[in-house]
């Protein structure tokens, strides 16, 4: 091969190819646990995960009457990861294994459920009383099969410890909660390979962030709207932006004639590519495994809450 050749070949592999958008997902409101009401772009009837993510969940934002805070009392989780990010307001989590804990306005739990954990994650007694706003964020986040069944682990990280990064010109700043950008690299540890993001932009902003190759990649639009993938598909408030896989980095921006800060998560991971079994608050590999899931919650086997 030529100098020219490999020095050709060479810049090509340097240069990132931006990803195009395969599709965009609305959500459908819908109430959850104790009968708070969410945003969900997916699992729906036609959409049930987007490997290996389970679920996103969007609270809020709403301004809660003193008095009217909602949570989800007493269950079980077996199989994957919850990841909690709160905006506004505050959520006490107590489990079965004796761990408390509050998250407050820009903190992360990042909880393995692994063999099993039964928690509560409630509105803590003084949002309760005093009521006010209330936004944050639920992903599940899918095991693989090796780590289905391992011991629970919490990283609870606050918002003060997610690294942080601003533009030099200003125009864009994102929140580190897995994986790299802007040249900082996240605190909280990932079974499998994840990127979870929140980017601010200005109007006049553009994001180009890294995405290898192999990984399923989707925005999820918190505030605003803008313009997504090489062919700037417009996106807004409430919607799913998911990315082609054909490419190496996804392209946000916030037009220069937009009225308002466009906020929103980047969020990927490599699929699992394994058969999932799905149950309520158990995601396994089998039926048989799910069976197994119900048997041992039923018996206690995950533990019980003490209060
Ligand atoms: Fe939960």
């Amino acid at each position: 091969m030529s100098m020219v050749k490999e020095a050709l070949r060479t810049e090509e592999t340097q240069t990132n190819k931006g990803r195009t958008v395969a599709g965009i997902v609305n959500s459908i409101e819908t109430l959850e646990g104790g009968g708070f009401l969410v945003r969900r772009p997916f699992p729906k009837a036609a959409f049930s995960d987007f490997d290996p993510f389970l679920l996103l969940d969007e609270m809020g934002p709403m301004d809660v009457a003193p008095g009217e805070a909602k949570g989800a009392p007493d269950h079980p989780h077996r199989g994957f990861e919850t990841v909690t990010y709160m905006l506004w307001g505050d959520m006490e989590h107590k489990d079965s294994s004796g761990h408390a804990g509050k998250l407050r306005s820009g903190d992360v739990q990042w909880m393995t459920a692994g063999a099993g954990v039964v928690h509560a994650e409630m509105p803590s007694g003084e949002f309760m009383r005093t009521g006010g706003r209330m936004h944050g964020f639920q992903l599940w986040v899918n095991l693989p099969q090796r780590d289905k069944m391992i011991k629970p682990r919490y990283q609870e990280i606050p918002g003060s410890r997610i690294p942080k990064a601003t533009s030099p010109d200003g125009m864009v700043s994102v929140s580190v909660i897995a994986g790299e950008a802007m040249g900082e690299k996240a605190v909280i540890e990932t079974r499998t390979p994840i990127i979870y993001l929140h980017y601010r932009i200005k109007p006049g902003g553009v994001v180009n962030q890294k995405v290898p190759h192999d990984y399923n990649a989707f925005a999820y639009v918190i505030d605003g709207a803008g313009l997504f993938g090489v062919e700037d598909e417009r996106g807004a408030d409430g919607q799913m932006i998911i990315f082609a896989p054909d490419g190496d980095e996804v392209r946000i921006e916030n037009p220069p004639d937009a009225s308002a800060t466009l906020e929103a998560l980047v969020i990927a991971g490599v699929p699992l590519n394994e058969p999932i079994a799905r149950y309520g608050p158990f995601v396994m590999n089998t039926e048989v495994e799910i069976h197994q899931a119900f048997e041992d919650y039923r018996r206690g086997r995950m533990g019980a809450i003490n209060s």
